[in-house]
């Protein structure tokens, strides 16, 4: 253990002793093909006509979208390291749907959303009620994060180079709260993903109730064993021909060969 005397060294070499053992730990529980395989999958088995993404950081998901997708990327620091289509808004999520143009900006309902900005379970589920606003029920909405390998990286504050936030909270109380819901949980690193289906523009009982629910569940502490988490979704496994028959049973897209 490091005293107040460990210099900025010290706290580096932890650091990067600290991930090394995070990512063995992650190629361990979640092994395969990361999120973003599973994204592209997506986006090339499902062609969607449209695609909104929450938090693009260097854009290497957002530029995953076809030439052929109407793609809206939304996020207050975008950093694009790889040439993207698509337009990309500079601003919160909470401030791009709170905006009065919002339906000019992004066309509805939207078909494929992926959600992976602010890491709180608070602002996930903000941003779900908000797509789900523009939703159909075979919209799809990915949400990132959802399986965090332990506790030291599932806080709110990020403490560590591998950060999930308590975005497990998010997915747990849609299970609770939304049994209309279809939920499905992918085994892909870091940090799973939760392809959810079956949303209600005009809302569910969430809704109505989120702040009461927000405060219950602000203090739960992460279960000891990640698996529990994901247990009660429906699990598909990680890898193409599985996620090809997701995305054609959903949108009803001809199944390739
Ligand atoms: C993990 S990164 C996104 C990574 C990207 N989706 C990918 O997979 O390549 C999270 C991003 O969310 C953005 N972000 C933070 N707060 C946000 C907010 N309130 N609304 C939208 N984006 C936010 C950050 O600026 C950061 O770029």
């Amino acid at each position: 253990m490091r005293t107040s005397e460990s210099g900025p060294s010290d706290q580096r070499r932890d650091a990067e002793r600290n991930y090394a053992q995070d990512l063995a730990e992650v190629a361990r529980r979640l092994p395969g093909e990361d999120y973003r395989q599973v994204l592209g999958w997506i986006h090339e088995h499902g062609r969607p006509r449209n695609y909104l993404e929450i938090g693009v950081n260097f854009g290497k998901s957002f530029a995953l979208a076809r030439p052929d997708t109407r793609a809206v990327g939304v996020d207050p620091e975008p950093k694009l390291t790889c040439p993207v289509g698509g337009r990309i808004v500079e601003m919160t999520s909470d401030a791009f749907f709170a905006r009065p143009d919002l339906l000019d900006v992004i066309e509805a309902p939207v078909q494929f959303a992926f959600i992976d900005g602010l890491h709180t379970f608070d602002q996930v589920l903000r941003d779900f009620l908000n797509v789900e606003r523009l939703s159909s029920p075979s919209t799809v909405v990915a949400l990132h994060d959802v399986y965090p390998i332990h506790s030291e990286v599932a806080t709110r504050e990020r403490q560590r180079i591998f950060w999930t936030g308590d975005v497990w909270k998010a997915a747990a109380i849609l299970s609770r709260e939304r049994p209309d819901l279809s939920l499905t949980f992918v085994p892909a690193p870091p940090s799973g993903l939760l392809l959810v289906t079956g949303l209600n523009p005009a809302g569910g009982p969430l809704r109505g109730n989120l702040d009461a629910i927000i405060g219950a569940w602000m203090g739960r502490r992460l279960p000891v064993d990640p698996d529990s988490l994901v247990a009660g979704f429906t699990r598909i496994a990680n890898d193409e021909a599985s996620v090809r028959d997701y995305v054609s049973r959903i949108w009803n897209a001809p199944a390739s060969a």
